[in-house]
């Protein structure tokens, strides 16, 4: 079999306000480690392009470390080129601080208001340039998981999305075992029930091998 080149990116991105402060989010990196380290271990090609994690770098997977969403967008161009698949894991903030401040922001300064502005949504331009490659998103609602993830689907031009349902009592971060739906634009939703991370990436990556060599079968001389 022909490895794949794939791109994964993982874990939050952070946005910083001050020196000591920023904004993000709760992911651990946990899903987008497990599908890179499941993809070598398949012999596929791998690129990780990382926000802040506590995780120790796979063996053998060259990682890109990166902190804001506009430094994982430059990341993300600069490996387009060279890859068959990329999987946007990661759990990129939508807003970021309109300024930074150098200084560190004193109680004295009785800030009652942060003006944020929006991050480039990269999976949204992956899908306008994504010619034919393969992209995988993944996303979190808290309602109606099926009919957003599939507006996803269509919107960010997607070939599959990972839908994950956060609620309160069971959240999606971390190590615990979740659920999710995978979901393509011809066959009826997988649903993966109460899986390890390192469990739901394997049958990702069977997935996405399944539909990408179908589209690029193996050329045997
Ligand atoms: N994503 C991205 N860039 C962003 C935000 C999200 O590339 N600025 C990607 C994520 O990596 C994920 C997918 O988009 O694969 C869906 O993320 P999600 O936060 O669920 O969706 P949004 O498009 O931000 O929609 P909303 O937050 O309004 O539900």
């Amino acid at each position: 079999m022909n490895p794949m080149k794939i791109l994964v990116t993982a874990g939050p991105t952070k946005e910083p306000i001050d020196p000591v402060r920023f904004i993000s989010n709760h992911s651990t990196g946990v899903m987008g480690y497990a599908i890179a380290a499941t993809a070598k271990a398949r012999k596929h090609k791998v690129v990780l392009i990382s926000g802040p994690t506590n995780i120790l770098s796979p063996k053998g997977i060259r990682v890109s470390s990166v902190t804001t969403a506009d430094e994982m967008l430059i990341a993300v161009k600069k490996h387009l080129k060279q890859v068959d698949c990329v999987i946007m894991s990661a759990a990129v903030s939508d807003y970021k601080p309109k300024k930074y401040n150098k200084k560190k922001l004193k109680r004295t300064n009785k800030i009652d208001k942060i003006a944020l502005t929006k991050n480039p949504d990269i999976l949204l331009w992956l899908g306008k340039h994504k010619k034919n490659k393969f992209l995988v998103g993944f996303c979190m609602e808290t309602e109606n998981l099926l009919q957003n993830a599939k507006k996803k689907l269509h919107k960010k031009s997607l070939d599959l999305i990972v839908a994950n349902k956060v609620n309160k009592e069971k959240s999606a971060f971390g190590k615990e075992k979740t659920s999710v739906l995978l979901i393509d634009s011809q066959q009826s939703p997988i649903q993966i029930k109460n899986s390890t991370k390192a469990q739901i990436a394997g049958i990702l990556l069977d997935k996405i091998e399944q539909l990408w060599y179908n589209k690029n079968p193996i050329k045997t001389v």
